[in-house]
């Protein structure tokens, strides 16, 4: 018996030791996104993490002002709150849309800059992440 409960108390001990020490969270800057329907006047901000991962533009504004029946439909987009060295990209398959802090922080998405035709942009996640270097 008192074997056993040596025996377990090593066990819990070395389970406690073995157990992963929690990782730090990585400091990603917080990048604000704001998406904009200029047919209906609507528009919603979102904030990502710019740490690279992928995220649903219909998870991110999902009830928002321009959230039409689960539908993501807007005119344009923009980096609201950025780094110089944030780089983001709306991506639906092969299908990419840059922008950046530095010097392209806003994006008319229907690829007409005379005309605002609604986009729905459901389809496509948002990525932004930092850029290395200078
Ligand atoms: C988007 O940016 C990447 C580099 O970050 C570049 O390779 C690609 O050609 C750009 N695409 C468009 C459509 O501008």
């Amino acid at each position: 018996m008192q074997l056993t409960i040596a025996l377990v108390a090593t066990i819990f001990a070395s389970a406690i030791s073995a157990a992963p020490a929690m990782a730090p969270r990585d400091n990603y800057p917080t990048v604000r996104v704001s998406l904009y329907n200029d047919q209906t006047g609507h528009m919603a901000t979102a904030s990502v993490l710019s740490d690279g991962m992928a995220n649903m533009l219909t998870d991110l504004f999902r009830g928002s002002a321009i959230d039409d029946n689960g539908h993501i439909k807007v005119t344009s987009a923009q980096l609201v709150q950025s780094t110089q060295k944030t780089r983001c990209f709306f991506q639906n398959y092969n299908d990419i849309i840059n922008m950046s802090g530095a010097d392209n922080p806003f994006v008319d998405l229907d690829g007409n800059p005379a005309a605002a035709l609604v986009r729905d942009m459901s389809g496509f996640n948002l990525q932004c992440s930092e850029r290395a270097g200078a």
